[in-house]
C-alpha cells in the first residue's frame, strides 16, 4: 500500500512530519507492508495535511490529518474527500503547469518521466535555438513574476547577443503578500523548473543558471539542491546552482536580483542596459520567475497550439493563482487566463473564513490595488485588471472582510515601501516616508483635503520618478485605497 503525506513547507507547518512518523508506527504495530511517499500539497492547503491512501490504482484523500489519526487513516474511517481524482476543487481546475504537482514523488526522476517529465527537454534537443524560441514566442507565454512580459522576446534578444558566455537566472524570490506558488512548485515538483530551465539554456547558448531562492524558504532550497544533483546527468553541459536570497523585497527586482547574486547589496540597476543584454556580471542574461520557466517543458511536449488554446486576449494559457488573506478555501487554482475574481474568491475560495463579508481584495502582491466589492466581476487577466485599475502581478489575490480599514492599508503600503526601499532613489525612498506621514496626518484629521491632494501629488512623483516598480507601483494600492474606499479617509463613499 502506497501512502502519500506532503512533505512540503504548507503541510509541515501543520504537522505532516508528525502524522509521517504516526502513521509509520501504526503500519507497522499492524504489519502492514506500507510504502510512504512524501509528495508536495495539491495545493488545497485549508484541507492539510492531507493524507493520500493509494487502493487499486485509486487516492482516497483524508483531511486535516493529526498523528491521533493514524489508526482511522489506516481504517478507512477518518473523515474523506473520497477520490482525489474526483475531488470537485481539483478536476475543475486546468493544471498544465501544476500538473504533477502533488501526484509525484517530487524527486523520483522514474516518477517524473513516468507522467511525461523531460518530453519537452527532448523536443527541445532536436529543435534548433531559434525554433524552440518560436515554439515560446507562438504560445502567448509572458513572464508570470509581475510585469508580464513575452517570454519568447526576452529569450530572443540573448540568444542574439554576442558573448563568451550567458546566464539563465530564474527568479524565485517570491516576495509578494499572499503568494507561494513558486514554493509549493519547487518543493512538489522540481524537476519541472530544471527541465524549463535547461530548454532556455538551450535556446539562447547558456551553459550556467542560476535559481535565486529566498531565504525564508529553506525547504524549496533544499529541495532544489538534491533535485539539481539528481537531474544533473540530464543537463549536458548546463550547471545550475542554488543561492539564497537575503530575505529583501526590493531583491526580487531583476537588477537587484543580479547584484545580489553577484555578492552585493541588492541595490536596482539603472536600465537600460537590459539585462537580456548586460546582466548577471555584465554577460547575456535571461530572467524569468519560476512559474514561466516551469511552463515551458509542457508548451514544448504538447506544443504552442495547445497551450495558447487556453486564456483570453493577449493573456494565453494558465495562471496560477494564490488565493489567500481571510478566506475559506485557500491555496493554489490554475486556471486559464479570463476567470472572474468572484469565481476565484467566492467558487475556488467559498468567501471568508470569518463568514463576514467580504470588503476589500488585493491582487498583485502588496504593491497591487484594492479593489472593492464592484471588481469581483473583472475578468482576472493581464489587460483587464489594468484597465480595473490594478494589475495582475504573480497572481496573489488577498481577501479582507468588512473589518479591514483601508486607510490603515494605504499606510502600510506606504511604510511597507520606506523599509523595503533599496534607497538608490529619491522618490522611493524619501517619497514613502513622506507617504507615511501624510496618510497619518489624514488618519487623524489635521487638513484633509489639503493632505489628500498632497498625497496625490506624492504619488505621482513616485509613479513617474522612482529608478524601479517598487516605489513605482507602490501609489498603485495607496490611490486605490483612496478612490475605491474614500469614506475610509473621511470622505463621502
Ligand atoms: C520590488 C519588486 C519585486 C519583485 N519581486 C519579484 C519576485 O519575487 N519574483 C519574480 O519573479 N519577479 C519579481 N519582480 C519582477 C522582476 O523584476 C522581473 O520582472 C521578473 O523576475 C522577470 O521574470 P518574468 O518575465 O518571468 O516575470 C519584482 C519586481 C519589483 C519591482
Amino acid at each position: 500500500m502506497k501512502i502519500y503525506i506532503p512533505g512540503d513547507a504548507a503541510a509541515q507547518s501543520v504537522g505532516s512530519d508528525l502524522v509521517a512518523v504516526a502513521i509509520a508506527a501504526e503500519a507497522a504495530k499492524r504489519n502492514l507492508d506500507i510504502t510512504i511517499v512524501r509528495n508536495g500539497t495539491r495545493g488545497a492547503l485549508w484541507l492539510e495535511p492531507l493524507v493520500e491512501v493509494e487502493i487499486s490504482g485509486q487516492r482516497i484523500g483524508y483531511t486535516n490529518v493529526t498523528s491521533d489519526d493514524a489508526a482511522a487513516v489506516l481504517d478507512g474511517s477518518h473523515l474523506s474527500i473520497g477520490a482525489v481524482d474526483s475531488f470537485d476543487w481539483l478536476t475543475k481546475q486546468d493544471r498544465i503547469t501544476y500538473k504533477r504537482v502533488g501526484i509525484i514523488d517530487p524527486l523520483s526522476i522514474a516518477d517524473y518521466e513516468a507522467h511525461g517529465g523531460f518530453v519537452g527537454l527532448a523536443k527541445a534537443q532536436k529543435l534548433s535555438q531559434a525554433e524552440i524560441i518560436a515554439e515560446v514566442t507562438e504560445s502567448g507565454l509572458r513572464g508570470r513574476g509581475g510585469a508580464g512580459f513575452p517570454a519568447g522576446i526576452k529569450w530572443k534578444t540573448v540568444m542574439e547577443a554576442e558573448a563568451d558566455q550567458k546566464y539563465i537566472c530564474c527568479n524565485a524570490d517570491e516576495g509578494d503578500s499572499g503568494t507561494f506558488a513558486d514554493r509549493i512548485l519547487m518543493e512538489g515538483d522540481p524537476f519541472t523548473l530544471i527541465e524549463g530551465m535547461a530548454i532556455a539554456a538551450l535556446a539562447v547558448g547558456a551553459t550556467k543558471g542560476f535559481i535565486y531562492i529566498r531565504s525564508e524558504y529553506p525547504a524549496a532550497i533544499s529541495q532544489m539542491n538534491k533535485a539539481i544533483e539528481i537531474a544533473a546527468p540530464k543537463l549536458g553541459n548546463f550547471e545550475l546552482k542554488v543561492r539564497a536570497g537575503a530575505g529583501s523585497y526590493v531583491c526580487g527586482e531583476e537588477t537587484a536580483m543580479l547584484e545580489s547574486l553577484e555578492g552585493k547589496r541588492g541595490v536596482v540597476r539603472a536600465k537600460p542596459p537590459l539585462p537580456a543584454l548586460e546582466g548577471l556580471f555584465g554577460k547575456p542574461t535571461v530572467i524569468n520567475n519560476v512559474l514561466t520557466l516551469a511552463s515551458v517543458p509542457e508548451i514544448l511536449a504538447s506544443g504552442s497550439a495547445a497551450y495558447k488554446a487556453r486564456g483570453v486576449g493577449r493573456s494565453l494559457g494558465t495562471q496560477i493563482f494564490q488565493l489567500a488573506g481571510n478566506i475559506k478555501q485557500g491555496g493554489i487554482v490554475e486556471t486559464g487566463f479570463g476567470i472572474s475574481l468572484d469565481e476565484l474568491v467566492n467558487g475556488y475560495g467559498g468567501g471568508t473564513l470569518t463568514g463576514k463579508p467580504i470588503r476589500a481584495i488585493q491582487v498583485g502582491g502588496p504593491l497591487g490595488a484594492y479593489f472593492d466589492v464592484d471588481k469581483l466581476s473583472v475578468s482576472a487577466d493581464y489587460e483587464s485588471m489594468v484597465t480595473a485599475g490594478g494589475m495582475l502581478g504573480h497572481g496573489g489575490i488577498v481577501v479582507f472582510d468588512d473589518s479591514v480599514n483601508l486607510a490603515k492599508q494605504a499606510r502600510f503600503a506606504m511604510e511597507f515601501c520606506s523599509i523595503e526601499s533599496c534607497g538608490k532613489c529619491t522618490p522611493c525612498r524619501i517619497g514613502s516616508t513622506r507617504g507615511v506621514e501624510t496618510i497619518d496626518l489624514i488618519i487623524n484629521g489635521k487638513d484633509v483635503a489639503k493632505n489628500k491632494e498632497l498625497l496625490l501629488d506624492l504619488c505621482e512623483v513616485m509613479t513617474d520618478g522612482s529608478l524601479c516598480a517598487m516605489g513605482g507601483l507602490t501609489p498603485l494600492p495607496v490611490k486605490s485605497a483612496l478612490t475605491n474606499f474614500p469614506e475610509d479617509f473621511g470622505g463621502a463613499k
